[in-house]
């Protein structure tokens, strides 16, 4: 794929981290990795801290989550440590009872049935409702110290995505009930949108303020809709989100929705500085769609990590040169699976950083 030398954001003086210099579309020697849930089941040393504890239990215990962030970063040397939680932190704290089983996912003990409960659902305060994930970003600051050219990466689920579990109460294959919302009462799953939407602009900013570098917005369920409906529902509070961050210049938001072929137009319409981009579309596929000056971050198949090192290895290098090296950060697209073989998670890592050194001029 042709370079896109595109006037870099705010380009960089003071030698930051790769990952933020990709995140504003600079030319970078090589480009960053991570994986998107990167700390998890497949490894070791997760299932250790996990052994005997809920995983609700192993987010709320700040030094096992700090632990459990690092474990990546100390195993592959990531380019980015992301906090380890998870995106339903939010309506856990709205009172809505999360609880995770074993095969079953995410459940719900209160789920949203009515509209009547959405009047009720009060706006998190992230420093005294979820302190636990400022607290673990902090914690994550600290321990990498002198490590400048490793950035912290904060989170949090978009409001489509959250209400989808709010509202099922938990994973679901058809979207029944939430269909049901958006087609009998579309102004009432706006009023839980519009909520959530000031949630995530709290938490988010609470992030920020303890040291998250770099924020990443999950809107994995926005790929269920149509065009119109994304357009309706989606999009508005990406931008009301995107537009209410602190500290904007120095931290760059990440956007990612899963099967959003053909909603990368609007994706752009937010205004995000990086477009994760799912392994259903190619990246020049997505480059054609999106503003040069917005980075691109994606997307080797998650499955494509238990394949032969002989068939994995040259799949990663065809994906960095796709990428090319300006605006670009390697990542899978979508989150790495439980039992993925460690080793192969390695030799990814390793390919990108061992990748063609591009003079940068
Ligand atoms: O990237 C990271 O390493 C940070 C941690 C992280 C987790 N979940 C840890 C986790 C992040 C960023 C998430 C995001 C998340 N959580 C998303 C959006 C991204 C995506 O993958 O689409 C969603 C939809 C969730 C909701 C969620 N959490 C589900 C559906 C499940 C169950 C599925 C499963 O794999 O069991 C979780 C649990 C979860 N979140 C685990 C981890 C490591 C596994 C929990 C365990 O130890 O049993």
């Amino acid at each position: 794929m042709s370079q896109h030398l595109q006037a870099a954001k705010n380009p960089d003086k003071n030698n930051s981290p790769l990952l933020l210099r990709a995140c504003r579309n600079e030319v970078t020697e090589r480009p960053p990795v991570w994986m998107m849930r990167q700390a998890g089941r497949y490894m070791a040393e997760y299932q250790a801290l996990r052994s005997g504890r809920t995983f609700m239990e192993l987010c709320k215990n700040i030094e096992l989550a700090t632990e459990v962030s690092l474990q990546p970063y100390q195993a592959f040397a990531m380019d980015g440590v992301i906090m380890f939680s998870d995106i339903l932190t939010i309506p856990d704290a709205m009172g809505l009872g999360l609880s995770f089983t074993e095969g079953m996912g995410p459940r719900f003990e209160t789920p949203i049935r009515h509209i009547d409960q959405v009047a009720k659902l009060p706006i998190p305060d992230p420093a005294v409702d979820i302190a636990y994930v400022p607290a673990i970003l902090k914690n994550l600051r600290q321990a990498l110290g002198s490590d400048t050219q490793t950035a912290l990466i904060g989170f949090s689920g978009a409001p489509w995505t959250l209400a989808a579990y709010m509202i099922e109460g938990g994973s679901s294959k058809h979207f029944q009930l939430l269909k049901q919302w958006l087609f009998e009462q579309p102004e009432a799953l706006e009023t839980l949108l519009a909520k959530l939407t000031l949630s995530v602009i709290a938490y988010l900013n609470a992030q920020i303020e303890a040291g998250a570098q770099v924020l990443q917005l999950f809107d994995t369920w926005a790929g269920i809709l149509s065009h119109a409906q994304y357009e309706r529902f989606v999009l508005p509070y990406h931008q009301q989100i995107i537009e209410n961050l602190i500290r904007r210049d120095e931290v760059p938001v990440i956007l990612y929705v899963n099967g959003s072929r053909g909603l990368l137009d609007l994706m752009v319409k937010a205004k995000p500085d990086v477009i994760s981009v799912d392994e259903k579309t190619a990246l020049g596929e997505a480059r054609k769609i999106v503003d040069p000056n917005i980075a691109l971050q994606g997307n080797l198949d998650p499955l494509a990590l238990y394949c032969a090192p002989e068939v994995l290895k040259p799949m990663t290098q065809r994906l960095i040169a796709e990428g090319g090296t300006q605006g670009y950060i390697f990542n899978l697209g979508h989150g790495i699976l439980p039992k993925t073989p460690v080793e192969h998670v390695r030799l990814v890592v390793d390919t990108v950083k061992s990748s063609a050194v591009l003079p940068v001029s």
